[in-house]
């Protein structure tokens, strides 16, 4: 199928996610991988080892699988990721299929015994349809029975711990400030970064949609998924007050 042409996006911007890569993921973060997949696999038991990595950026996540014994399929619309992703797969010898493709381009229809969106990688569209068409895109390509598992900030930590503004040091003396603001009618976060390093300060804007546990579950069997649970984390904890992170595991019906 011929991909469609977009209008140019926040996220396109190749150079938001070059001069953010060492706050987004440093090495601890890449460190954390390892036990996350083994979380997520042992939350979604996958009757196969082929795995979709949805958004898999630099390949943490791709990665860690890659080393238990999974087959993945990695796909990302960032060059500069996919660039980082590959180096860092091959220092670690683990052998991935990397596709440059956007989220809402990507299907393989009935392939994946597993399909991961990981790291607040969804509800990037001004336009929800989008989402949804996302959502359609992970459990066609999901096989029968099997689970899509999205991880992201859900609503209800983020009205917990909201700032409007927060300034971060990294080890390097850049400074990192970030500014929030939501809008819509709390559907929707904008934000703008900026980094500060040496004395030359370069302002990122970006926004995306912000869900609640209930109205990702709602979208979710919107889509056609069925049976879909929520966790607020990934070793399987209820979805209550004290979750940081938002879960939600659906699966195609058998
Ligand atoms: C916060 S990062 C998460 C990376 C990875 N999932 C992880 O856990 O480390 C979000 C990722 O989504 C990718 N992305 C943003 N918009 C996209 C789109 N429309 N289609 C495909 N990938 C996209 C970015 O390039 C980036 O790698």
């Amino acid at each position: 199928m011929k991909t469609p042409r977009r209008k140019k996006e926040w996220f396109d911007d190749e150079s938001f996610w070059r001069e953010l890569y060492p706050f987004m993921f440093p090495e601890q973060r890449f460190a954390a991988a390892d036990e996350q997949m083994a979380q997520a696999v042992a939350l979604t038991k996958p009757a196969g080892k082929s795995v979709l990595d949805l958004c898999c950026g630099p390949g943490r996540c791709s990665i860690a699988l890659a080393k238990k014994g999974f087959s993945v399929t990695a796909v990302d619309r960032t060059k500069y990721l996919l660039e980082q992703a590959r180096a860092k797969a091959g220092s670690a010898r683990a052998k991935i299929e990397w596709v440059q493709k956007d989220m809402r381009d990507f299907v393989r229809a009935d392939f994946f015994d597993l399909v991961l969106s990981m790291f607040t990688s969804f509800g990037y569209f001004d336009n929800q349809r989008d989402d949804l068409v996302v959502l359609r895109n992970m459990l066609a390509s999901v096989k029968l029975g099997g689970a899509c598992l999205i991880e992201l900030l859900g609503k209800e930590h983020l009205a917990k711990i909201f700032q409007p503004t927060i300034s971060t040091l990294l080890p390097d003396g850049t400074i990192v400030v970030q500014r929030h603001e939501i809008f819509d009618d709390w559907t929707r976060i904008r934000n703008e970064w900026l980094v500060v390093k040496k004395n030359r300060v370069k302002r990122f804007k970006f926004h995306h949609r912000v869900y609640s546990g209930q109205e990702l579950r709602t979208l979710m069997a919107h889509a056609g998924f069925v049976g879909v649970k929520l966790y607020g984390n990934l070793d399987g904890d209820a979805y209550g007050p004290s979750a940081e992170r938002l879960i939600a595991i659906g699966r195609k019906a058998k």
